[in-house]
């Protein structure tokens, strides 16, 4: 059984020493027992410092959110997956809404940082997601499935089940709006079938797909409890210490529920 997973996606926030401080807490209460796997994308001008806050805590992965698809070269302002790989950092957040939406990535951008990462041994936290207007006129698991495909474009089995998907709806983003659990685990549950469609039922078992968009202790307990959602990528919470250790706290007696009682 997949073990749950809980990001936080610190996203342009947290000045240095705010961001020193939350990463202390954690990891001076995240214990080397719990079955939740834990990890952190903050913002990539802190990557450095707090890796080594983090290097003796192997139970705090660490991502970066962005990343360009090219090794080197005269690209200014962008960030390489080979010196990501330099610093040690284990992730990549790849197409999330917002990159999508102020930075005009498509899914070809997409699919290319999706190729590059995977290269350089960077585990991509591929995102996806549907707009309001997609959903209202029912078209969210066609477009979601489209995305899915295009991201995955060109890869083997033996890469499709390194990555990580995280089906975060535009409109549940930052909004305080949820989606439900239950409309949640259909649109997952389409993403696993989809990727056993492009690879066999061995590697979607082992992809672990996370929903996000307004993740909060108080409305995550009805998601992490599906089979399917394996945990969150989540946004605004994850920059209080107490709320994301709460999250942790729920995925873990979330997975504990579904081994004996699998939903
Ligand atoms: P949110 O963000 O939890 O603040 O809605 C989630 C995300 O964008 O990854």
């Amino acid at each position: 059984m997949r073990n749950k997973l809980i990001i936080g996606n610190w996203k342009m926030n947290l000045g240095l020493a705010d961001a020193q401080d939350l990463v202390f807490k954690l990891k001076s209460s995240i214990g080397s027992k719990q079955s939740t796997e834990v990890a952190i994308c903050p913002p990539s001008v802190y990557l450095m410092t707090l890796m080594n806050v983090l290097k003796d805590t192997p139970q705090i992965k660490v991502g970066a959110q962005n990343m360009f698809y090219k090794e080197e070269g005269a690209y200014t302002g962008e960030t390489s997956p080979k010196m990501l790989k330099d610093l040690h950092v284990q992730m990549v957040i790849i197409g999330h809404s917002e990159r999508r939406q102020y930075f005009n990535e498509n899914d070809k951008d997409v699919n290319l940082k999706v190729k590059s990462a995977l290269k350089f041994g960077l585990t991509p936290i591929l995102c996806v997601g549907e707009d309001l207007k997609t959903r209202e006129n029912g078209e969210a698991e066609n477009y979601v499935k489209n995305q899915l495909i295009e991201g995955i474009k060109g890869l083997n089995n033996s890469e499709i089940e390194k990555i990580i998907i995280a089906y975060e709806p535009i409109w549940a983003i930052g909004t305080g709006k949820i989606c439900s659990g239950e409309d949640a685990n259909k649109i997952i549950k389409m993403i696993r079938s989809t990727i056993k469609d492009k690879s066999s039922s061995n590697v979607s078992d082992k992809v672990k797909i996370l929903y996000g968009g307004s993740v909060k202790s108080d409305n995550f307990k009805e998601h992490i409890q599906y089979e399917d959602i394996d945990g969150g990528l989540v946004g605004g919470a994850s920059l209080n210490f107490e709320e994301f250790i709460k999250l942790i706290d729920l995925a873990n007696t979330a997975h504990e529920q579904t081994q004996s009682h699998p939903v």
